[in-house]
């Protein structure tokens, strides 16, 4: 495993991170049995793994986190939790963090973060929440406070260019892949210029390995003028991303969301154990060949797929 640096925080994070949200939940959307989420905690820290991203929104993982990781040499692994921001009464972000640390069975998380901040309600948001959560930390129950983004209404990351134009945070998570590659024009430099670390999500999603999701998505994006048709093939519209050395667009996904330096650990939601050991082999792999790498870039980022988002949110999960 390599490992990077999580920005100003110091602290030294495997580059593919496991989270315990989206479409898998630690194989709880499966129903799998406790025991075999408990076995791809222990397999990805077998693996070098050493990064876990987990929320109060995501069922039990944090249970499902703190029963694997008990035992395990605290200061050896970084826990990153989040809390919700429906409930406004007073007390409602400490107390949302002491239930986690008690399901993670931990006294202290090392980021905690605010869970999908939009840009609309950015300011009532941090004024509500952040001198509570500043108390939390000072007590030491978070080392370091972060944002994760609304990436399926935020396409234009809004709120985490803001943040870190206003050096709010220590750590930001940005949703970026092949066809979301946004995050490299404002989001990556200043992260870099202001040392903030980077946490990648949904590098995959559902989208990168659906092929009729992917062209059917492609497709609307073309229709509503977000792309342009002759920008990639209507069938296939990622086959020109393969090639020697890369064998699948999940390979190339975990690959390419890893390339920018600014980026730290990249979040794998799998809850697959044969694809955990794929997705650390992609990732330790060379980056994608600088033309595909460059086309993907000038093909997706200038994309305006805002008018698009409410479809692509009924699609996530
Ligand atoms: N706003 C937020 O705070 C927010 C939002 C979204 C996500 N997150 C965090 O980010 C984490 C990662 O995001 P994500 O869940 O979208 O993860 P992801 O890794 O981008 O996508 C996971 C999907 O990709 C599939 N997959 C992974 N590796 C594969 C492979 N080698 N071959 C084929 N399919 C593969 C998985 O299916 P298999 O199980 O079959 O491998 C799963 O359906 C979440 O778990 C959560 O912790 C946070």
């Amino acid at each position: 495993m390599e490992y990077r640096q999580l920005g100003r925080t110091n602290l030294s994070v495997s580059i593919l991170g496991l989270g315990s949200g989206g479409a898998n939940r630690l194989g709880q959307r499966q129903d799998v049995e406790r025991s075999e989420s408990h076995s791809l905690v222990r397999h990805a820290l077998d693996l070098g793994i050493n990064f876990f991203d987990t929320a109060p929104a995501y069922g039990d993982s944090e249970s499902l986190l703190g029963e694997a990781l008990a035992g395990v040499p605290r200061e050896s692994y970084v826990l990153n939790t989040k809390f919700t921001m429906r409930n406004d009464e007073p007390g409602a972000a400490r107390a949302s963090l002491e239930g986690s640390l008690r399901r993670l069975r931990t006294d202290y998380v090392d980021v905690i973060s605010f869970h999908g901040l939009e840009p609309e309600s950015y300011d009532s948001t941090l004024e509500r929440f952040m001198p509570e959560l500043q108390r939390a930390q000072r007590d030491g129950l978070t080392r370091f406070i972060g944002a994760t983004e609304r990436y399926e209404i935020d396409d234009a990351h809004e709120a985490l260019e803001r943040a870190l134009t206003e050096d709010v945070f220590d750590v930001v998570m940005l949703g970026h892949n092949l066809i979301s590659p946004g995050g490299l024009r404002a989001v990556l430099p200043l992260a870099q210029q202001k040392n903030v670390g980077v946490v990648v999500m949904c590098a995959v999603r559902t989208i990168i390995v659906n092929p009729d999701l992917l062209q059917e998505t492609i497709r609307q994006w073309k229709d509503a003028g977000a792309l342009a048709e002759d920008a990639v093939p209507d069938e296939g519209p990622l086959d020109w991303v393969l090639g020697p050395g890369v064998e699948s667009l999940a390979d190339a996904a975990y690959r390419f969301a890893v390339e920018s330096p600014a980026v730290s650990t990249v979040l794998t939601g799998t809850a697959n154990l044969q694809h955990l050991d794929d997705n650390v082999r992609s990732i330790l792999s060379p980056p994608l060949p600088r033309a595909t790498s460059e086309r993907l870039r000038n093909t997706f980022i200038p994309a305006n797929k805002s008018v698009l988002l409410h479809s692509f949110r009924r699609r996530s999960p």
